[in-house]
């Protein structure tokens, strides 16, 4: 696991940025596995910008969304498919029908929960995944208690998850209690797991998925399992962390022929 220590998320966003850039200038089809949540879009903010100011394009690449909540109307302006097309795909030029998310208004979600896993799979598996943690240690929408080999699947929010998300509707009472999250299995199965997360309020869940024991209480410390993870954080998000020097002196010392 790389841990990269950045001053601001505008430093976030290019280094994440580089490392899709990378990848899609390499890789004739990338498939990339989008977050949503705001830990991101300084990233998707950069992406855009070179997309309209530099001609980077995503026109033959494919993205697969990590979650969807249950139940929300098609078009809903905050059901994850909306949010990315809001904040993404909808400003750059990946065709709408290559960006697939969970089906949370299926008759049966279980079933969809399952192809959706087989999309994945039949597309080549996501080369390059974004990825926030809440404050609960969750990993898309795993809250604690999520078994580290989980696939896509329903999961039941948190409290505290409906709370965090709050500030995106107009009360508690309208987020919703259900979600089809990819698993973390799932997850796990991407070939590069790229996490972001910036502010105080993350620093406990950092410290708990870089530094804590592997544990279904904090999903995100299932990363520590995968061989190519790279956590890109603020100060702020790193203070709670024991090794932050060392962090940061690996970082500052890495060859430059090593990419992330
Ligand atoms: C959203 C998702 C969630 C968020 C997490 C952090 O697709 O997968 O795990 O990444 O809830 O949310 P923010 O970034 O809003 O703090």
């Amino acid at each position: 696991m790389e841990i990269v220590i950045r001053r601001s998320v505008e430093d976030i966003a290019t280094v994440v940025s580089d490392a899709i850039e990378s990848l899609v200038t390499k890789n004739p089809a990338p498939v990339l596995g989008l977050a949503t949540g705001s830990s991101p879009l300084p990233v998707y903010k950069e992406l855009i910008r070179r997309h309209k100011e530099n001609g980077l394009s995503f026109a033959d690449a494919r993205a697969f969304l990590l979650d969807e909540y249950v139940g929300m109307a098609v078009g809903h302006p905050e059901s994850y498919r909306e949010v990315i097309r809001r904040e993404l795909t909808g400003q750059i030029d990946i065709a709408d029908d290559a960006v697939k998310s969970p089906d949370g208004n299926a008759d049966d979600v279980l079933a969809a929960a399952i192809e959706y896993d087989k999309s994945i799979a039949e597309a080549g598996g996501v080369d390059l995944q974004i990825l926030g943690i809440g404050t609960d240690g969750h990993i898309a929408f795993n809250e604690p208690g999520s078994s580290l080999a989980s696939r896509t699947r329903m999961k039941t929010l948190t409290e505290q998850t409906r709370e965090d998300n709050a500030r995106f509707f107009d009360s508690i009472d309208e987020v919703p209690v259900h979600v089809l999250t990819q698993g973390l299995g799932t997850i796990l199965e991407a070939k590069h797991l790229v996490l972001v997360a910036a502010g105080a309020g993350k620093a406990a869940a950092v410290a708990a998925m870089v530094e804590g024991p592997v544990s279904a209480f904090c999903p995100g410390s299932v990363l520590q399992l995968h061989p190519h993870v790279t956590v890109v954080i603020d100060e702020a998000a790193a203070a709670d962390l024991k090794l932050n020097d060392y962090y940061r002196r690996s970082y500052d010392l890495k060859p430059a022929w090593q990419a992330l």
